[in-house]
């Protein structure tokens, strides 16, 4: 098959990648231009295990083509995917710009039978805005060219997202085209030639599915930050609750950590997207705002913490941060609980010196220039090196190389012995015997007699 992937974003790039390893023909089309030349070259814009590899191994095999001109591509394919950004606008409804712009290109273009398929994420009915801005510019051109829009989510997790698009657990296809089914079976028949894996369902469906997914999952993060909030107050480990109630099927292991709060690109923009929906159809969301809300308070939980110890006063303190991206695996800064931590240390008086085995180069682009230069905050090459002479060490992300520290290492290192673990990473009772003042997420605070 020849395909076409309008956006190589994280979603675009992974999705055209993938489709061209498993044989077909795939032009990634973006507008920006330097974005197409490195790519050529072989530089992703993105941080992502194993894409870069089939990036560079499919283009010099001649499968991967990048290009800006969508007319080119179009002249080789029938097979488009929508992989555009749809950002939050000011109310947080996603902005159809972008998609409904790849829209209007296509239908000027169109030359044959068609497919439109869209992988971003979007709210119900925008198929229909795709479809109808198709066609009005086949009529302006005067040509009826028969062509089908199809729904197709993406569920790829950041930081896995290869390995997601290569054994998915399940592809939605919203479609009620026979032509587009038979296109979408064949498309995706080597990605689950063990496991069929296919459900097809209306478009508007589909669409629901994505936004509904992406909530769930974060209903179940926040509603385990806020049982932790409870655990802290009642003397409870909130580690031994996830134990205990995950062991139950019905609930399951799966997002049930406690810790500072969700990020990236998918739950706080879906979630916000999804309480827009529902007011714009005057619906009034009570449990989705309550996940919002209960993130942002989350956020602050690191702060929080690290201030109650000093009593308020971090003025001319110094706190190490392990961990910037809002996740491992990842250099993706978005809506990342380090940016929010970082503001409120730095705002408070006290100085940053954070390490982040990849995020190095993103993390910077978040926080004033002049921190930087006055010193306030600093990014470091090591993460002891981030410890020295700190008053407390706060871990935002859980890399693994912060899973097993050398806590007699952190404690000579450290001016005062205090950790903030906001992703209960470590053992109360052990960090406490190596001297230390711990506190996590959900936990008891324990102190060390120093
Ligand atoms: C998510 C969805 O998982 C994916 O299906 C969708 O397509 C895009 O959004 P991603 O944003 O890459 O993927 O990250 P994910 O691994 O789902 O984590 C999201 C956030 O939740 C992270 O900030 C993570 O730290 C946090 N999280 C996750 C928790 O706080 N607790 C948990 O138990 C799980």
């Amino acid at each position: 098959m020849n395909i076409t992937v309008v956006g190589t974003g994280y979603v675009g790039l992974v999705t055209g990648a993938c489709i061209a390893e498993m044989g077909n023909t795939v032009y990634c089309v973006d507008v920006n231009r330097d974005k197409i030349e490195n790519l050529k070259k072989g530089i992703l814009p993105i941080y992502e295990p194993e894409l870069d590899t089939i990036v560079v191994e499919n283009h010099a095999a001649g499968r991967l083509q990048f290009t800006t001109s969508l007319k080119e591509a179009m002249a080789e394919t029938d097979v488009y995917f929508i992989a555009v950004g749809t950002p939050p606008g000011e109310d947080g409804s996603a902005d159809l710009r972008y998609v409904l712009d790849v829209a209007r290109e296509i239908g000027s273009l169109m030359e044959r039978p068609s497919v439109v398929i869209n992988k971003s994420t979007v709210p119900v009915g925008t198929a229909d805005k795709v479809r109808d801005t198709v066609r009005q510019q086949l009529e302006a051109r005067g040509v009826d060219i028969e062509f089908d829009v199809v729904s197709n989510p993406e569920f790829l997790k950041e930081g896995a997202a290869v390995d997601d698009f290569m054994h998915p657990d399940r592809i939605i296809v919203g479609t009620d085209s026979a032509r587009a089914r038979q296109i979408m079976d064949e498309l995706y028949a080597p990605f689950i030639r063990n496991h069929p894996r296919m459900m097809f369902m209306g478009v508007r469906d589909a669409e629901m599915t994505k936004y509904a997914a992406n909530a769930m999952l974060a209903t179940k993060i926040s509603f385990m930050n806020e049982v932790a909030s409870l655990c802290e107050r009642l003397g409870v480990d909130v580690e031994n609750v996830r134990l205990g109630i995950g062991s139950d099927q019905r609930i399951g292991f799966h997002f049930i950590y406690a810790g500072c709060g969700y990020g990236g690109s998918c739950f706080p923009k879906d979630v916000k997207a999804l309480i827009s929906i529902a007011h714009q159809n005057d619906f009034e969301p009570k449990l989705l705002q309550a996940v919002e809300a209960r993130n942002d308070l989350q956020k602050h939980s690191l702060f929080n913490k690290v201030s109650a110890h000093f009593s308020g006063d971090l003025e001319g303190r110094t706190i190490a941060v392990w961990g910037l991206a809002f996740k491992p695996g990842t250099d993706d800064m978005r809506e990342a609980p380090s940016v929010v931590l970082i503001n409120s240390l730095i705002n408070a008086g006290a100085k940053v010196r954070a390490f982040d085995p990849v995020a190095h180069e993103t993390a910077p682009r978040e926080f004033p220039e002049e921190w930087f230069t006055e010193k306030k905050l600093e990014i470091v090459d090591g993460q002891y090196e981030a410890a020295i002479d700190a008053d407390a060490l706060v871990l935002v992300t859980e890399w693994k190389p912060f899973r097993r520290p050398d806590f007699k290492a952190l404690k000579k290192l450290l001016r005062t012995p205090v950790i903030v673990d906001g992703r209960n990473q470590y053992d109360p009772a052990q960090t406490q015997r190596a001297g230390f003042h711990y506190y996590g997420i959900g936990r008891m605070p324990t102190h060390a007699a120093i």
